[in-house]
């Protein structure tokens, strides 16, 4: 599996909903490779997601796991267990999580372990704040966040990282995609030089990509997919989103 374009629907989804949306999707997709598309549902959805997915090839994961993977530790949900319900990676360190749930660089390196632990594949999310971006410190503030992130890790066989600038989630604001795919070369290079057992397999963008916009960031080398929130909420246009990232990549 190619992981490359994820559809993170953040807190939104009822079985109603997760049938429709794949009853729409299938009208508009255009291909039959579905290989690279993942779909982040809420976790308790997630054995839903597996059986309406049981015979296409669409990747499943979560969008979030525990720092540990068992124990006392009412609430939560571990890689292990993501892992056995057949889900095959995790979001971690989005920044919604960083900022509502107070989750700590500390803590997204444990999960990302975690995550390696039980082959589910680590989705680290990046990006830095409107604050940070006016003040351009876009570069320093990533670089951190991927060191701190990846601190401790050894051997990571498979990483995604997510680019998502914090000010163009859910705004309808995105940087330039030639800005985008410096931030990601940029990204690729951090990796390379400074975890090299790290095995980086993609980067991806987040923020505000829909099927007007998504041309342009495709078209760029360095971007190698995309995380989508709110477009991805709408079968139909995830698919026309899927159907342009194969006309451009494949
Ligand atoms: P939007 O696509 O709604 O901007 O959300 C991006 C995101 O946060 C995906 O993880």
């Amino acid at each position: 599996m190619s992981l490359r374009l994820i559809a993170n629907w953040k807190l939104n989804g009822s079985k109603e909903f997760n049938q429709k949306w794949f009853r729409d999707f299938f009208k508009s997709y255009k291909v039959d490779d579905l290989s690279f598309l993942g779909i982040a549902p809420p976790s308790i959805y997630i054995n839903h997601l597996i059986q309406l997915t049981s015979d296409h090839n669409i990747a499943i994961g979560s969008q979030n796991i525990d720092i540990f993977s068992s124990g006392a530790r009412t609430g939560e949900i571990s890689s292990s267990m993501v892992s056995d319900m057949s889900a095959e990676f995790t979001l971690i360190g989005h920044s919604e999580r960083r900022e509502f749930f107070n989750e700590s660089d500390d803590e997204i390196a444990s999960k990302i372990n975690e995550a390696n632990k039980s082959s589910l594949i680590p989705v680290l999310c990046i990006g830095e704040s409107d604050q940070e971006n006016l003040n351009n410190q876009t570069h320093s503030v990533l670089q951190a966040q991927i060191n701190k992130g990846l601190k401790g890790c050894e051997t990571i066989n498979s990483l995604i990282i997510a680019y998502e600038p914090i000010w163009a989630i859910g705004s309808g604001k995105t940087p330039k995609s030639n800005e985008i795919n410096s931030i990601h070369q940029m990204i690729k290079d951090v990796v390379q030089s400074s975890f090299p057992k790290v095995s980086l397999k993609a980067v991806l963008y987040g923020g505000s990509v829909n099927s007007e916009n998504a041309a342009s960031f495709f078209s760029e080398d360095a971007v190698d997919g995309a995380l989508i929130g709110g477009a991805s909420l709408n079968g139909e246009e995830f698919a026309l989103i899927a159907n342009i990232y194969k006309d451009l990549k494949s």
